[in-house]
């Protein structure tokens, strides 16, 4: 049997494996980001990080259902200056260890200026690349309500490439009724890559209260439930843009980050299954899609990549 390469590149960001730490969870602190390091990750995306600290919803922000994980954080973050010294530690651990680990620095704004803004202070910090949170479900102001409008994105894209260097990718919102079209105005502005998707806008309810379990009443829904709804954006954006697409949504096993890349993702991001499997997960989830392309006779993972649009 052939060994297959699990060697991938986001444009000219090289991965050594496909699987990245999602944004918000696990990455508040370098010690927990290099965890997941040592978990088999290829690289994390921080917590979507503001210019003040931010204190985030009440409490209840996050329950567990049937099928996925529903949160309402509401962006709770330290603000970039406490932050950068997260980084500055997360790098030297990663110098530590001699290996090669990428840090994608997300980041928040309320507008183009804003994002601008929050760009060059964390491209100061020393991240490999940008992400640009414009997706958040459940921060008036913020996130998808910038998300939802191609012009805004478009403005939003193009202010951030005008101020960093380094190379940007969009986070998009499911929440939409044309994700393509949303991801095609990042591109527009000049995205490096899109990333698709963040949590589904969703609710519970407590019927014997009778009152929303999030404290926030409406939240964010992730996990395994949202896998269909992930994979089928990232098919719909792949026939739209020619930048590369990272995808994100429910991906719990090898076998799953193997749908994503065959819709047309070049890497993913995990963040739920982290809730059902623990730290190990990353490493877990490349070794089984390893393994699957083996068996059939594959080389390289890349190969893969957006298979379903050629069949
Ligand atoms: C508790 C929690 C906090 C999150 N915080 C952020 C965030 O700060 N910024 C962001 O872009 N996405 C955030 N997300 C969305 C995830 O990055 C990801 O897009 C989503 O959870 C779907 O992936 P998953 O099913 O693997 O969790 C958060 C998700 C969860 C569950």
């Amino acid at each position: 049997m052939s060994l297959a390469s699990m060697k991938t590149s986001i444009g000219k960001t090289e991965l050594v494996n496909p699987a990245l730490l999602a944004s918000g969870i696990l990455d508040e602190t370098a010690g927990s980001m290099l965890r997941v390091i040592d978990g088999g990750a290829a690289g994390c995306v921080t917590k979507s990080i503001g210019r003040e600290a931010r204190g985030g919803h009440p409490n209840p922000t996050m329950v567990e259902l049937q099928c996925g994980l529903l949160n309402a954080m509401g962006l709770p973050n330290p603000g970039i200056e406490s932050y950068a010294e997260e980084i500055a530690e997360f790098k030297s651990g990663i110098a530590a260890r001699g290996i090669d680990a990428k840090l994608i620095g997300s980041v928040y704004g309320g507008d183009e200026k804003d994002f601008a803004m929050m760009a060059g202070l964390m491209a100061n910090t020393g991240v490999d690349a940008l992400e640009l949170n414009v997706s958040c479900p459940h921060a008036r102001g913020y996130g998808a309500q910038i998300g939802s409008d191609p012009d805004m994105v478009r403005k939003v894209v193009s202010a951030v490439k005008g101020a960093v260097k380094l190379p940007v990718f969009v986070k998009l919102t499911p929440n939409v009724s044309n994700v393509a079209l949303i991801a095609k105005a990042a591109e527009e502005g000049g995205a490096d890559a899109v990333v698709a998707i963040n949590t589904v806008k969703a609710m519970a309810i407590d019927i014997e209260s009778g009152h929303p379990v999030l404290g926030n009443k409406v939240g964010g829904y992730s996990g395994p439930a949202i896998k269909p709804i992930g994979v089928r954006a990232v098919y719909d954006i792949y026939k739209e843009v020619n930048i590369p697409i990272i995808g994100v949504g429910g991906i719990t096993k090898g076998q799953d980050l193997l749908e994503y890349a065959m819709a047309g993702a070049s890497a993913v991001q995990i963040g739920s299954a982290v809730y059902y499997r623990d730290v190990p997960v990353f490493g877990e989830i490349v070794k089984e899609a390893k393994s699957w392309l083996e068996e059939r006779g594959f080389s390289s993972f890349k190969e893969i990549v957006g298979r379903t649009h050629d069949i």
